[in-house]
């Protein structure tokens, strides 16, 4: 093996039938690593990749789930698991001593810190409590404190994909809501452009963080996104980070309004499903990720990025810079 090269790796990927378990397991391929592809539903796309070991597993709230991940990195000769949906945090966090026992690598935040970030009513309280702008959030319980006339958003604490968040224009409306959607928030409405950070956080705590503009948005991915670089939203992203005590790769979630404000929404504690342009656009995400997940350095240098890259959520590279041409 010549010396600048790094050490094949075999990394399981959980979730590879969305973006993000789906991006990852082709980034990971490129850099030459054997990835054991898993989801829990056998119709996945991503266990139909080609040179993956694809694994059907239980779900994450499943019972079995522990033991299945844990037998199959033994069988399977895995070195480190990495989550591509926020389901299988929680547990995965929970089973890191059984298994650092078998010497599986896991690179995530302690089980507090993911709890704040899967919750969105305690990830509000927590930004609030470090002064950190975010929207105005309430449990349903409280929609009486809400000033007549907000614009509302109603979405689901621990919802993911933009599943059950609803729009509405009066209380009367959001209690409503708050009967339909499954574990209720309600949040003051923001608008104005929303931005994804796509972070990774080194075991000393230092972070790079790439930009992206997301310019049109689908079923709560970004369809198309541009990077940017501004020093006022990446300090914000920064201070969530730190807030949260995120590790390793992450994604933050925010809007720049039209008075300028930087507002943080969320926080997943996993790689987002638009980070193909990060990787296009000069960041080496996985690959540092792969470093600091076994130990190595991150190099930041290597985390550097072009601004006003733009490209469609796509797991392939972008082949060049130039947009895609009008008909
Ligand atoms: N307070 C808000 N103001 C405006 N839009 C919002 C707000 N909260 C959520 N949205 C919209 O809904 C999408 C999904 O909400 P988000 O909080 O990111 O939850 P998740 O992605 O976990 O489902 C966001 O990307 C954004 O477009
Ligand atoms: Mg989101």
């Amino acid at each position: 093996m010549p010396i600048d090269q790094a050490p094949i790796r075999r990394i399981l990927v959980t979730g590879v039938g969305a973006n993000p378990g789906f991006g990852l397991t082709r980034s990971l391929q490129r850099l030459g690593h054997k990835v054991i592809a898993t989801d829990a539903n056998p119709l996945a796309p991503g266990l139909l990749l080609p040179d993956t070991l694809p694994w059907v597993t239980p779900r994450a709230d499943d019972p079995d789930y522990p033991t299945a991940i844990a037998e199959l990195c033994h069988e399977l000769a895995v070195d480190a698991v990495v989550a591509g949906i926020e389901n299988d945090v929680p547990p995965l966090v929970a089973m890191l001593p059984e298994l650092a026992a078998i010497d599986v690598r896991l690179w995530l935040p302690d089980a507090e810190s993911v709890r704040v970030c899967i919750d969105k009513t305690e990830f509000h309280d927590v930004l609030t409590a470090h002064g950190i702008e975010t929207p105005r959030t309430y449990r349903p319980q409280e929609i009486d404190q809400v000033a007549e006339g907000t614009e509302l958003v109603v979405k689901p604490r621990r919802g993911q994909g933009a599943q059950g968040v609803h729009f509405c224009q009066t209380r009367e409306h959001a209690r409503v809501l708050c009967e339909l959607v499954p574990d209720a928030l309600v949040q003051e409405r923001v608008h104005g452009q929303e931005f994804t950070a796509d972070c990774l956080v080194d075991r000393t705590g230092r972070a790079s963080v790439i930009l992206r503009r997301r310019d049109l948005v689908k079923a709560g991915l970004s369809a198309v996104s541009t990077t940017f670089h501004d020093p006022t939203v990446r300090a914000r992203v920064e201070q969530t980070l730190t807030a949260v005590r995120a590790a390793g790769l992450s994604c933050v979630q925010g809007f720049i309004t039209a008075q300028g404000t930087v507002t943080i929404t969320e926080l997943n504690v996993r790689i987002a499903g638009g980070f193909a342009l990060a990787e296009a656009a000069g960041a080496d995400l996985v690959g540092q990720m792969v470093n600091g997940l076994f130990g190595q350095p991150v190099d930041h240098d290597r985390l550097t990025y072009h601004p006003a890259k733009t490209s469609p959520t796509t797991s392939r590279p972008w082949p060049s810079a130039t947009p895609p041409r009008s008909p």
